[in-house]
């Protein structure tokens, strides 16, 4: 990792952050993109068209999600943003992942894909968090307005991710930059890296494979998160 002083620091992780916690990444073997095509499952399209398709899509994951728990990969996030606030470092942690184990390990991540313990109303906007009505054929309905069917409160293919300027205005202030079983294949937060780059920050990446994104100047660590992210973080730590 390069000698550089660590000043501020923000971690981008995805699907590969919680794939040792049995939670399937979205492309490789086993990926749920895999005998499902992203446009009928995840698009407001699709959602127009097939609700009920849509939400069994969701519903099987949100069952999946009750079950999950956090990796080392997770806990060793939470213990740098718990140790850099003490020293008052500031410490992004954005995530894409619609999982809730980062909180679970107790870090408080940014979720710019939105969250799959959540439902949100398209008629009142009220957001509830949720993780009791995993049936996959039965709607739940807003207990606001009573509108017939929440959805997802995740973002889907076509909708803006969340808190982009938040995260790209602490990627321009940070000295390190931190990738974290992400393929680097969606946009626009598959930019970040070169945005980080762009800016004079360390870029470390971690993942199983390289991610397309990847460029000489970035520092790579392969392998399984659960076993390299604990290590890294030590590093970081060490940086200050
Ligand atoms: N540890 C570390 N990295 C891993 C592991 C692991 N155990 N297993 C897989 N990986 C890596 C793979 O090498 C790959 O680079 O994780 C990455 C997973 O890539 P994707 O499945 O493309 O997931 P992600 O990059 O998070 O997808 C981005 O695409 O489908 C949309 O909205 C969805 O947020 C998601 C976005």
């Amino acid at each position: 990792m390069s000698a550089r002083p660590l000043r501020s620091v923000v971690v981008l992780s995805g699907a590969g952050l919680s794939a040792d916690s049995g939670l399937p990444t979205f492309r490789g073997a086993g990926g749920l993109w895999e005998g499902q095509r992203i446009e009928d499952v995840a698009t407001p399209e699709a959602w127009a068209r097939d609700p009920a398709r849509v939400w069994r899509f969701y519903q099987l994951r949100r069952a999946a999600l009750r079950e999950a728990q956090p990796n080392a990969a997770h806990v060793a996030l939470a213990r740098l943003q718990r140790e850099l606030a003490a020293l008052r470092v500031a410490c992004l942690l954005a995530t894409q992942n619609v999982d809730d184990l980062l909180e679970k390990a107790g870090a408080e991540p940014v979720h710019v894909h939105g969250s799959l313990a959540h439902l949100r109303c398209e008629r009142c906007g009220r957001v509830v968090r949720d993780l009791e009505h995993v049936e996959p054929d039965v709607a739940v309905s807003c207990a606001g307005c009573s509108a017939p069917r929440l959805r997802p409160d995740v973002v889907w293919f076509g909708e803006v991710p969340r808190e982009m300027p938040r995260v790209e205005d602490a990627i321009r202030a940070a000295s390190h930059f931190v990738a974290i079983g992400t393929s680097g294949q969606v946009w626009p937060v598959a930019g970040w890296l070169a945005l980080a780059r762009a800016c004079g920050a360390a870029t470390i990446v971690q993942a199983l494979d390289e991610p397309e994104n990847l460029q000489p100047g970035d520092v790579f660590r392969a392998g399984r998160a659960a076993d390299v992210v604990p290590g890294l973080v030590d590093e970081l730590l060490a940086a200050r």
